[in-house]
């Protein structure tokens, strides 16, 4: 495990996903009933943007440092600069809430948390952070194994968080067959699979998969911000949304042009949308 997201935190990938996942919990809580958050590969509740590791690689530069303190942000970005936002004092970006802090600031008491996270140093500070919050539950162990040992859950309700640092080959392999166990153990769970693009090509099969897999609706999403058909690094992500809470896709549709635009090198920024099973 070398992986340390303390490092990439913050960046494009960071932006997209945590927009995203932050709207469908939002959407969740549209009705009252309680909602059950699993983050399965949960890294730390605050990232110090000031710090050694993220000026090692400035990554968060090219992502939420360019959406900070601009007042033409589409709603769907704007909402998830201001949860930013709630973790800094003044209009300095310096903290950066990892997934988990994120949805806690929006939970409410009916609802629920379940992290998993391997790494001891981040399962300790994650256990530390909430521990006077008895609506979450840290647990120090294997996230691929969270949807067997908690799904169903008694709320009926669930969004969960799969965002492995795909340091094996495979990953992809994987995600898919938690996903297809979370699914058999509760065909209502939202899903949102976070995957990195670095060769397109490389996903080719693992879209076939996913399309044949037997889940009930996969809406895929993604944003790149440099050309696909290189192996330069992080190109872009996409997610690998199950059952995704309407009018989510709409207001993707809507907001990810500007995304793109803003976070492209050169003007090489795409995104893409579309169902992968299921539909609308
Ligand atoms: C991409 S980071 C998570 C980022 C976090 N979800 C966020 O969005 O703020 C992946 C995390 O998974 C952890 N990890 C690696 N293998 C794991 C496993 N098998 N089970 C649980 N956590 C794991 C790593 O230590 C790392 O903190």
């Amino acid at each position: 495990m070398n992986y340390r997201h303390s490092y990439h935190a913050g960046n494009h990938a960071d932006v997209f996903k945590h927009a995203v996942v932050l709207r469908m919990a939002q959407l969740m809580q549209r009705k009252t009933a309680p909602f059950c958050y699993l983050d399965s590969h949960a890294g730390t509740a605050l990232y110090d943007l000031q710090g050694e590791a993220s000026g090692k690689t400035g990554e968060y530069l090219e992502g939420i440092a360019r959406l900070w303190g601009r007042d033409d942000l589409p709603p769907l970005w704007a909402e998830y600069v201001a949860s930013v936002a709630a973790q800094n004092a003044d209009d300095t970006l310096r903290y950066y809430p990892g997934s988990p802090q994120l949805i806690a600031q929006g939970l409410r008491e009916q609802d629920r948390m379940i992290l998993s996270e391997l790494h001891p140093a981040d399962a300790a500070t994650l256990r530390e952070h909430f521990a006077a919050d008895d609506r979450v539950a840290v647990h120090q162990r294997d996230g691929y194994e969270l949807a067997k040992a908690f799904l169903p859950v008694a709320e009926k309700r669930a969004l969960w968080l799969l965002d492995p640092p795909f340091e094996r080959a495979d990953d992809l392999e994987r995600c898919l067959a938690a996903m297809q166990v979370a699914i058999q153990r509760m065909r209502q769970t939202m899903i949102a699979l976070w995957y990195p693009i670095k060769d397109e090509r490389l996903l080719r099969d693992f879209y076939r998969q996913v399309a044949a897999a037997g889940l009930p609706k996969v809406l895929r999403v993604e944003l790149t911000v440099r050309p696909t058909d290189t192996t330069m690094g992080l190109n872009g992500s996409g997610l690998m949304l199950v059952n995704p809470p309407w009018p989510l896709w709409e207001e993707l549709e809507r907001d990810l042009p500007w995304l793109a635009r803003e976070l492209g090198h050169a003007g090489a920024g795409a995104w893409r949308l579309d169902w992968l099973a299921g539909g609308p």
